[in-house]
């Protein structure tokens, strides 16, 4: 190898079954391709090993000083596989809040895989990028379901369910479906609430088997819906979601205010995304109410917002 390669990976969010999808249970999510996260691969000092620079975060790591780090590992473990020299410069970049619900992560790790690939003049795919990146997000979160990697790393609307292999079905989005994403500003690391619900469901496992079970239920009615493309009866779908999100106890009260004047302003049914506790929510709007959801969001506190469309797919 010789010159820069470099690749990017989506950011995404759970449309519903965030926590449940944890315990076996379904969930949606859909991928946000204009928040990136991407990877340059240049060869390295001679002798210098493998090398991860991320300016953004002004963070360097370097494979020889042995410091455990997910990214090295993943990085390593990947270019060793490809049969890449030992001597590389990573770059990572990325435009999405870490701590947020909005997969930065996953996003971060599908992007130095491929460019890793890329620099191989190789292209893995995506189930094989899904399933290294699964391995580095233990590293940060102990249990993830992997419904994060998958969406990055197949950067589609999937349906996911746990399992040995895991389901991981494209989706049918009828019509395009317009979300407003509203973000806390409040940074929480997936593992303390996924952490929380663990000792939770350990404590009372009847109670939290049947919330789970009913979040099930809500995502297996959404996908029929999304399928129909009837986005005026997915929202209250998503409201019921986050009723059962504030019963396992993964909501804040910022997320409620959000969630709250996002229904104030006219969305079709608003909830949290992602792991919980800060990060972000999301609210389904007719698109001609965006404008003014993302306003209300902004008025009641929202660090930043921003619309995007899930596309229609077959
Ligand atoms: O906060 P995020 O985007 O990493 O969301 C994690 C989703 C959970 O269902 C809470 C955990 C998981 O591993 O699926």
């Amino acid at each position: 190898m010789s010159d820069t390669t470099t690749a990017s990976a989506p950011a995404k969010l759970i449309l519903c079954g965030e926590h449940a999808v944890v315990y076996g249970r379904p969930a949606i999510a859909v991928p946000l391709g204009d928040l990136r996260a991407g990877a340059a691969v240049a060869p390295g000092r001679p002798g210098a090993g493998l090398r991860l620079r991320a300016p953004d975060l002004g963070e360097e790591w370097a494979a020889a000083t042995g410091e455990q780090n997910p990214l090295i590992a993943l990085a390593e473990a990947t270019a060793v596989t490809l049969g890449l020299p030992a001597d590389l410069e990573i770059t990572l970049r990325s435009q999405i809040p870490i701590a947020s619900g909005m997969g930065s992560g996953a996003a971060i790790g599908t992007a130095l895989v491929r460019a890793l690939a890329a620099a191989a003049g190789r292209e893995l795919s995506p189930a094989e990028v899904a399933a290294r990146v699964y391995e580095s997000e233990r590293g940060y979160h102990g249990t993830p379901s992997g419904i994060d990697n998958t969406v990055v790393a197949y950067e589609r609307a999937i349906w996911y369910a746990r399992g040995h292999p895991p389901t991981i079905e494209p989706l049918k989005v009828g019509a395009p479906l317009t979300l407003v994403v509203g973000d806390t500003g409040v940074r929480s690391a997936t593992r303390l609430p996924v952490g929380a619900v663990r000792e939770r469901h350990a404590a009372e496992p009847e109670r939290y088997e049947a919330l789970f079970t009913a979040v099930g239920d809500l995502v297996t009615r959404a996908r029929a819906l999304l399928a129909a493309g009837e986005a005026l009866a997915l929202g209250p779908l998503l409201d019921e979601n986050q009723a059962l999100l504030e019963q396992i106890g993964v909501s804040s009260p910022e997320l409620n205010r959000l969630v709250a004047a996002a229904r104030g302003a006219g969305a079709l049914g608003a909830k949290l995304s992602g792991a919980g506790w800060g990060g972000v929510m999301i609210a389904l709007v007719a698109a001609e109410m965006a404008e003014r959801v993302a306003a209300a969001l902004k008025a009641a506190g929202a660090a930043r917002v921003l619309t995007t469309q899930v596309p229609a797919s077959i």
